[in-house]
């Protein structure tokens, strides 16, 4: 949720920080800005335009005026938190003297009362934002004489909530100060030039070394050093790293979308997910886990946290987790969980889930839930990201970027982690043989392939997603496993086709939405596989209801399974895997779908409307 880039070094700050721009404008793209040290005439001046709208509507202005050139900028793209999204509340935010410019990511709480403190000190505010606050508490620090890293220490110690900073200081350009307290910020380390940005994509193409920062931390690049302190000042060290991936991956690579190359890069994912996980004898070995055998076995309750997405997958897990360890698992929306006092003791096992790593309410969630002495286990994504590191433990995910909005290959490797962990319990806790885990593994290290036959069949799903365009509300349905999926199928609908859709338990339908089907309204059906009779044949029975009012059947069901054939308007078909491995294959045609008829609909597919990558605030 808004995206943040800062350089200083060698090459033209202005295309760099544009680029990363670029690279950033998933997270928002309310409005985008820049501003660059301008040291041409000798005295230091602040250079900035900025614009409402996407990234492109910034570079069609300074196309027309060109900025001066420069070696140090900052650069922003909004996802509009205080104030609407226009021209004056975009980011950059000036300082009364236009000396100091900052972008910021986050919300400020506390700056209604600095506001009123500034205003009554004679200081004009231009824009509704928090942000500006900074902009003016900034300079006041720099023309009172501090340096801007010192001035960043003091503002921030005076600000509440949650926040990343960057600044420029026109009077200084060998510096970029960045601070952060809640959001995300890192550094790219390279020779002869520093960079900073809400994550690695804004200077993947410059470097591979990064650092990452703690919390309340204060960072200070130049071209040749990066020092970083506490808010008080006192010395501190970020944590450097290596990304593991390069520049192709945050590219398109000729497909339309990311989203759909995401969707597309899903059998990769799914092997890169279980890579080094269990040895060739079919024992799990995650070593990351950093929780000890004798606290896994402990373990009486596991509570899944997390939101949209990440929440149904944690839907999936509870299904297999409960199945195969004995454990009660709860799933609970992560911004519901703490306000109502969830019962949590030592031997509560929270999973974090989170692609992004930076959702907020997960993240204060399980501050919740460590404060109350329970352990904490993130399945995530992204590396050096805050929930892991607030963790007592991870699992990765290696999906590698995932930039469209519409989490794809995200929710499948967390799909697979989450087998992984259940799997794990189960070894550690003794709760199934080891030739059982052995088997499934066996079931699971076939995924990559399955995932492969359903995208084959993708040009099937496009030409479904034609006859729809015009379709103005959708209904998904599913059973057991299927019914996470279910739910997803309708979020991705809603989130990219801005359409009405809505996911059911299909044993719900008698209960009361049965009374939505009308005539030629589509309904995705997901059919269990026939391993579970009982359940296929339910769902089968639900199909000929719905399909006897009227409605349009679209079936997903296994190769094979010809019980179905009759009552399906549109057939797709899955390959054969077991029950509770199915949702890894069929939420891949629902993904298609959506990305399709949005595509169809002339929608943004990868920036729709009001959304956001990583919601960073609460
Ligand atoms: C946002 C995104 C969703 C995502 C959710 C959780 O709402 O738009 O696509 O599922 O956040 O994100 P996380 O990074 O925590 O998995």
């Amino acid at each position: 949720m808004c995206g943040i880039v800062g350089y200083v070094g060698d090459k033209q700050a202005q295309g760099v920080v544009i680029e990363g721009l670029r690279r950033l404008e998933y997270r928002g793209y309310d409005s985008a800005g820049i501003a660059l040290v301008d040291t041409a005439d000798g005295d230091g001046r602040i250079a900035s335009d900025k614009r409402a709208g996407k990234l492109a509507n910034l570079e069609k202005a300074i196309g027309e005026a060109p900025l001066p050139s420069s070696t140090t900028g900052i650069g922003h793209t909004r996802w509009a938190t205080h104030g609407a999204p226009n021209d004056e509340n975009a980011h950059p935010h000036l300082g009364r003297v236009s000396r100091v410019a900052v972008v910021h990511n986050g919300i400020i709480e506390n700056f209604a009362l600095l506001r009123t403190e500034l205003e009554r000190a004679g200081h004009e505010m231009l824009s509704e934002t928090d942000t500006e606050i900074a902009a003016h508490l900034l300079e006041l620090e720099v023309q009172a004489g501090a340096d801007l890293t010192t001035a960043m220490q003091n503002v921030c110690r005076r600000l509440e909530g949650a926040f990343t900073l960057v600044a420029v200081d026109a009077e200084d350009p060998s510096r970029v100060v960045a601070a952060r307290r809640n959001s995300p910020l890192v550094v790219g380390v390279g020779e002869g030039e520093n960079f900073i940005g809400s994550d690695v994509a804004a200077f993947i193409e410059h470097t591979r070394e990064a650092m990452e920062l703690g919390q309340d931390q204060v960072v200070t690049i130049t071209r040749d050093r990066v020092e970083v302190t506490g808010f008080d000042g006192s010395p501190a060290e970020g944590q450097r790293y290596h990304v593991d991936w390069d520049l192709s991956a945050a590219e398109k690579d000729g497909y339309d979308w990311f989203m759909r190359k995401e969707i597309f890069e899903q059998p990769r994912a799914v092997a890169d997910a279980m890579l080094g996980r269990h040895d060739g004898s079919g024992k799990l070995q995650l070593d990351e886990v950093r929780l000890s055998e004798d606290e896994l076995r402990t373990v009486d309750k596991i509570i899944i946290v997390g939101c949209g997405t990440a929440n149904y997958a944690g839907l999936v897990a509870k299904y297999a987790i409960e199945h195969w360890t004995r454990i009660p698992c709860e799933v609970e929306l992560a911004h519901e969980f703490r306000y109502r006092d969830p019962i949590l003791t030592r031997d509560t096992l929270v999973v974090a889930m989170s692609q992004s790593g930076e959702t907020a309410d997960t993240l204060m969630a399980i501050r919740h839930a460590r404060a109350q002495g329970s352990r904490v286990l993130a399945i995530c994504n992204t590396n050096g990201s805050t929930i892991p590191r607030e963790s007592d433990a991870v699992i990765y995910t290696h999906a590698g970027p995932e930039i469209g909005v519409a989490s794809t290959k995200g929710f499948l490797t967390q799909l697979i982690a989450c087998y992984l962990l259940g799997l794990y319990l189960a070894q550690v806790r003794g709760t199934k043989f080891g030739d059982e885990i052995s088997q499934v593994l066996d079931e699971l290290s076939r995924m990559p392939e399955h995932v492969q036959e359903v995208l084959d069949q993708a040009e099937d799903v496009y030409a479904l997603a034609a006859q729809h365009a015009q379709t103005r509300s959708v209904l998904f349905l599913g059973r057991h496993a299927g019914f996470p999926i279910a739910l997803e199928g309708a979020l991705k609908l809603k989130e990219l086709a801005y359409i009405h859709a809505e996911g059911f338990a299909a044993g719900e339908l008698k209960h009361g939405p049965i009374a939505l089907i009308e005539d030629g309204l589509p309904v995705f059906c997901i059919v269990p596989p026939r391993g579970r009779d009982e359940l296929h044949q339910k769902m089968v029975s639900a199909i000929q209801e719905i399909r006897a009012r009227g409605a349009r059947t679209i079936v997903l069901a296994e190769e094979g399974d010809e019980s179905i054939t009759p009552y399906a308007d549109e057939l797709i078909r899955l390959p054969r895997v077991p029950t509770l491995l199915q949702p890894v294959v069929s939420v891949v045609p629902l993904q298609l779908f959506a990305c399709e008829l949005a595509t169809q609909m002339g929608h943004d597919v990868d920036q729709p409307r009001n959304l956001a990558k990583s919601v960073t605030v609460e």
